[in-house]
């Protein structure tokens, strides 16, 4: 099947508080946030008709755009409230949800202070990130050449769309190479992250991840550390270098899109997709449905 491009999906998409025809939501070419990349945003899923810690994304969204220096003129509940009806009118149950806001086009130059905010949020039906097949398989990494700058350079705790331009590079490169994805380096040279998820490693039956202080600190990370945590499974927060990749039995991928994708190959470093891994696959689909539908499930 021909994939229809994004701009022509059907349906309806909420742009600054009311819900407009998917073909309408527009902005105008010279919109700060196209030139200088002023704008946040989040990935959400909709598992069985809910978003998974929808609270959760929209403050992120929200603390976000206050460390580019705007404010969303939208409430975190405003917000929540639209995308539960956003799904309701699209009638979407297993989704992607895509907020987005940025600066407009009152001035066109560096400094943009008067510039009103937008904001919109879009749905749409969403298939795994990964392919099935090749999930289980575990996917293979290239190794990055970009890396996630210096906090000091860049800013690092915001889901900024200006942060997303070496992970494009990186995921186009190494897709280019027949790889799936990326893992980048920080500027420290240790191990940070994959473009788009975060990264775990398993080695004697405990979970080694960096620590957060440069890259997103995932929503899906956190959740999957409580439910290893809850299986007893200690997690170590740490520097990484990426040699001891050489010493690690399993690899893994969290993130709102990855889910939990197990990790064949980065560079030369290989893994086993091996049941702690598998362990942690199925308790994070069981948390992400919501208790209504899998009492239904458990029914049938
Ligand atoms: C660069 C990057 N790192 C990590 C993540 C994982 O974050 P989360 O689990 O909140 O989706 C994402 C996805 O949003 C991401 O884009």
């Amino acid at each position: 099947m021909a994939h229809v491009p994004f701009d022509q999906l059907n349906g309806e998409i909420w742009y600054d508080g009311t819900f407009v025809p998917w073909a309408d939501a527009k902005l105008h070419v010279l919109s700060h946030g196209l030139h200088y990349a002023s704008s946040v945003f989040e990935g959400e899923r909709a598992y069985g008709g809910e978003v998974f810690k929808l609270n959760e994304h929209t403050e992120r969204l929200h603390t976000s755009a206050e460390i580019l220096g705007f404010t969303i003129p939208w409430s975190v509940e405003e917000i929540n409230d639209a995308t539960r009806t956003l799904l309701t009118r699209m009638n979407l149950v297993d989704a992607y949800v895509r907020p987005i806001a940025w600066r407009g086009s009152e001035m066109m130059g560096v400094a943009a202070q008067a510039n009103s905010i937008h904001m919109a949020i879009a749905a749409w039906e969403w298939p795994s990130y990964f392919k099935p097949e090749e999930r289980l398989k575990g996917i293979r990494l290239d190794m990055a050449t970009y890396r996630r700058p210096d906090p000091a350079t860049a800013p690092s705790r915001s889901k900024a769309a200006g942060l997303y331009m070496i992970c494009t590079l990186s995921k186009h490169e190494a897709e280019r190479k027949g790889f799936a994805d990326a893992l980048m380096l920080d500027w420290r040279g240790q191990v940070a992250e994959a473009t788009g998820a975060n990264v775990f490693f398993v080695k004697d039956g405990k979970l080694h991840t960096p620590t957060p202080d440069c890259f997103l600190d995932g929503i899906t990370r956190r959740t999957v550390m409580g439910l290893a945590r809850k299986r007893g499974i200690e997690v170590v927060e740490r520097a990484i270098m990426p040699e001891e990749m050489e010493g690690f039995e399993q690899c893994f991928l969290t993130g709102t899109a990855a889910e939990v994708t197990p990790v064949s190959e980065i560079g030369p470093y290989t893994f086993q997709v091996g049941d702690l891994t598998k362990a942690l696959m199925e308790d994070y689909t069981a948390e992400v449905t919501p208790k209504a539908s899998a009492k239904v499930a458990a029914a049938e």
